[in-house]
């Protein structure tokens, strides 16, 4: 599209009908013709300074573009996939990957209101997140901000996530758009995707946070096939404006505008920025500082001599103000008050019952959940609070437990200090309290005699060693390794030789090295707890107890060896300062248990994985395709494409001793060329008491069997056997079908 001629001074024509590619504006499609409406009538009161003043933030905490004399309030930001980041008075959620986990759209929904209200509590209009980036490479350092390794279960949990947070009037932003895969070189590396790989897996979750009506979205810092995110005119253009027909606002990552890219930014879509220009294929700012958005900026030049258009800024402010109209907020929003104390009781017992229904049971011989009247002895560091000696609660910044004691959440932007913790030893105190135990602690990670001495003398009093163990990780980083951190291998190796009831509980961003003690015989139990914010020790100690039967699911496949897995970072590139670095994501489509399955390689934990403290049985799989003659294609930007073509329904049941959740998954083999063996198309969480059934359905949309079709760009149905999986894991397949399509 060009821009109309007889917006821009004639000598300038030229240049800009030469191919200068500039996003459609706004048109009121998906429900947005109301706000919109109402966006044009206010900004169309507003001066060229006005409008250019709601494009940019450039401090912590600021108002930004309020235009008092029209009645509008400008907007506040808080950062935070856990929690409200940056206020004190705000909860310690469980990670956003800890959400993930639990495979329970009611709970991810939850969790979302819950951060929605205390944002709104505070006046924050704009809560960042959800994240929805993949976690392509094991040691991704953001992503515990993220849903995890499949591009479905992240698509189904941004959709809740962006519901929850709207559901209070709070703006939901969706990030890192797009390919912010890692964080080594995020800056000045280029993620090179194809474009089938693009659709299928790394856009898919963006789309469905758009038709949830997610208002914003935050551009990355990654170039892509070497144009930077947040000026790329295909990514943001193309897919977003064009494809996904987004009706809301684009905002740049914190200085993810490099200095010379302001027009080509604005005009392939960018909104507002937060941050000053860097320079390009670097980590420095850009010396001779300018804003590159807002009044007195390069984007306030480049309107002047005509390559952004007014009508292009025009767009940028009607997609903010509607924004801001959608969610109601020129209606009694509150006042900002970071201060606000948005704490509660119930968002406390929410924490906890998001926690234990986090947490995956990963192996367990008999050991849980514990019997009330054992004692306990409990090693590792990250039972308790910081060796450090940080007390809590802690101010606003990165955290104190950074590196060591209690795990609640990965570091970086998105951390929030907790109001308090509780840590395991607290936790398990208080109920050896009720129960006339004891508990012993032993939280020295460095001394194996000692702990073996320890451990020795547990099994003499008949009693369970717990150790908890946990491996930092922090945006900014990814890491190198999966292996515990402040000697916690050697730690459970040294509890283990004496110990021969020991059980292993660690926390991490992701996935995690167990290779040096998951098949010890006297490791009974591992749980994966990931980070569970400040109801730590209360979760785990419901769910070692018994008070929770876990049914959380690995979101993420866990390998026996690093080089399992599709794709690593390369950790030794440097940046080059003149261009980017290629990240190229060879393993296309083949991302977590797709390669395991692809390569037969035997991982240690799969994808979807989880024990829970009963058992469950499959049965009675069917399968009902549409039997109408269907069009093989679909547009890009089609309604169809949510069309219901086939139900799969299956019975579950509890066949153990007590009640208990299962997630029962659904993967589809696809007959399209290239397609992975099977990928994940639906879930459920059942909650079934002792011996009930219930049966489970699955609708198939046009878009869950489609493959994206380079060459006609869009999606289509392809022709052949569609073969159906549905088991407890994507390695645990308890029934399996097929189905065909009559294609014209
Ligand atoms: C993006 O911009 C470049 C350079 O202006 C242009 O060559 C290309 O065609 C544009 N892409 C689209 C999708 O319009
Ligand atoms: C621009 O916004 C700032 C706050 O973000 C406000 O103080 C200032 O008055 C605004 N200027 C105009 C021209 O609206
Ligand atoms: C990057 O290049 C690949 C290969 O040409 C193409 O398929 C893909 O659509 C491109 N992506 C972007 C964002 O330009
Ligand atoms: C659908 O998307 C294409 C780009 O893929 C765009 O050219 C077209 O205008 C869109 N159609 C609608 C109705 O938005
Ligand atoms: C217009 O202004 C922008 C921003 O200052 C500048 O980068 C660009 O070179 C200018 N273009 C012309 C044709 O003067
Ligand atoms: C903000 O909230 C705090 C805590 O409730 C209160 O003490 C303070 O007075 C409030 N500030 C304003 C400006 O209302
Ligand atoms: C471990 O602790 C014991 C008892 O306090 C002490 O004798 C020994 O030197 C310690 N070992 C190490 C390696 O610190
Ligand atoms: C893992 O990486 C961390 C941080 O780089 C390092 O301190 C540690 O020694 C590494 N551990 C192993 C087992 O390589
Ligand atoms: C397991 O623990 C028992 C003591 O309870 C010990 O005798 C045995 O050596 C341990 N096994 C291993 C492999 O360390
Ligand atoms: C579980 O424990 C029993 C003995 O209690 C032992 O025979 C068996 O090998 C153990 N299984 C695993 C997987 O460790
Ligand atoms: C775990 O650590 C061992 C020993 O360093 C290494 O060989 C293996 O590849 C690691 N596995 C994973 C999944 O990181
Ligand atoms: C599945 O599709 C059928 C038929 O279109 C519809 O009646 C039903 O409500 C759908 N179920 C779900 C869970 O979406």
């Amino acid at each position: 599209m060009h821009i109309a001629a007889l917006l821009v001074p004639a000598v300038l024509c030229a240049n800009i009908a030469s191919g200068q590619y500039v996003i459609p504006a706004a048109d009121g499609s998906n429900g947005w013709a109301d706000a919109l409406a109402k966006a044009k009538t206010l900004v169309g009161q507003m001066t060229t300074e006005e409008k250019l003043n709601i494009t940019q933030q450039n401090s912590a905490f600021p108002r930004v573009g309020e235009v008092d004399r029209l009645g509008y309030t400008g907007l506040f930001y808080a950062d935070g996939s856990e929690g409200v980041r940056g206020a004190p008075f705000s909860s310690a959620f469980p990670m956003a990957l800890n959400g993930a986990a639990s495979f329970d759209r009611n709970l991810l929904y939850r969790r979302a209101v819950a951060i929605g209200e205390e944002a709104r509590a505070k006046g924050i209009n704009v809560q960042f997140g959800p994240g929805v980036n993949i976690l392509r490479t094991p040691g991704a350092g953001r992503a515990f901000e993220y849903q995890g390794a499949d591009p479905y279960l992240s698509g189904q949990t941004a959709a809740e996530h962006v519901k929850g947070v709207q559901s209070q009037g709070v703006m939901s932003m969706m990030r890192h758009y797009i390919g912010n895969e890692q964080e080594t070189g995020r800056r000045w590396t280029s993620s090179n995707i194809d474009d089938r790989t693009a659709h299928e897996v790394y856009l898919w979750p963006f789309q469905d946070a758009v038709q949830a009506g997610v208002a914003s979205t935050m551009c990355s810092y990654n170039g892509l096939n070497g144009t930077y995110a947040c000026a790329d005119n295909t990514s943001l253009g193309k897919w977003l404006h064009e494809e996904l027909k987004f009706q809301g606002w684009v905002l740049s990552d914190y200085g993810a505008v490099v200095a010379g890219q302001e027009a080509n930014a604005a005009n392939a879509g960018l909104d507002s920025v937060i941050g000053a220009a860097f320079t390009s294929y670097s980590d420095s700012p850009a010396p001779g500082f300018k804003y590159p958005f807002g009044p007195s900026s390069v984007l306030a030049s480049a309107i002047a001599n005509g390559t952004v258009s007014e009508a292009r800024l025009d767009d940028m402010a009607n997609r903010i103000v509607s924004a801001w109209y959608k969610l109601g907020q020129d209606n009694g929003f509150p006042a900002l008050n970071t201060s606000t104390n948005a704490l509660s009781q119930a968002h406390n017992d929410l924490i906890r019952e998001i926690g234990s229904k986090s947490i995956v049971l990963l192996k367990n011989n008999g050991t849980l959940p514990l019997a009330k009247n054992k004692s306990l002895y409990v090693f590792g560091q990250a039972a308790s609070v910081d060796l450090k000696g940080s007390p809590y609660p802690v101010s606003f910044g990165f955290a104190p437990d950074a590196d060591m004691g209690t795990f609640l959440g990965g570091q970086g932007s998105s951390y929030v200090s907790a109001p308090y913790v509780i840590t395991l030893l607290d936790a398990l105190a208080e109920q050896a309290r009720s129960q006339g135990t004891q508990v012993f602690g032993y939280t020295d990670n460095f001394n194996h005699t000692v702990q073996a001495t320890y451990a020795a003398a547990a099994i003499t009093a008949d009693a369970t060693c717990l150790v908890d163990v946990r491996q930092t990780c922090s945006e900014g980083y990814d890491r190198q390794n999966l292996t515990a951190s402040w000697e916690g291998d050697e730690t459970i190796v040294a509890v283990a030789s004496q110990c021969a009831n020991t059980a292993v509980i660690y926390s991490a961003c992701g996935p995690f090295n167990v290779t040096a003690w998951v098949d010890h015989p006297n490791v009974t139990a591992i749980l994966n707890a990931g980070g569970l914010g400040q109801e730590a020790g209360h979760s785990l100690v419901d769910v070692l107890y018994g008070v929770v039967n876990p049914s959380a699911r690995l979101p993420y496949s866990i390998a026996h060896d690093l080089g399992d897995y599709a794709a690593l970072p390369d950790f030794t590139i440097k940046a080059q300062n003149t261009s980017f670095v290629d990240v190229e994501y060879t393993e296309g489509l083949l991302v977590d248990y797709r390669w395991f399955d692809k390569n037969n390689i035997e991982p240690a934990f799969a994808f979807g994985f989880g024990l829970s403290y009963t058992t469950f049985d499959y049965s009675n799989l069917s399968v009902q395709p549409s039997t109408a003659t269907l069009d093989k294609f679909a547009a890009a930007n089609s309604t169809e494409l949510y069309d219901c073509l086939a139900l799969i329904t299956i019975d579950i049941t509890n066949s153990g001793t007590v009640a208990g959740s299962e997630v029962p998954q659904l993967y589809i083999g696809s007959p399209a060329d290239g397609a992975p063996v099977k990928v994940l198309r639906g879930f459920e969480t059942v909650g079934l008491d002792c011996k009930a059934k219930k049966t489970v359905s699955y609708n198939l949309t046009r878009r869950d069997l489609s493959f994206w079709d380079t060459y006609n760009g869009g999606w289509t149905l392809p022709s052949g056997e569609y073969k159906v999986y549905v088991g407890a894991s994507s390695r645990d397949i308890r029934e399996n079908g097929s189905f065909r399509f009559t294609l014209k």
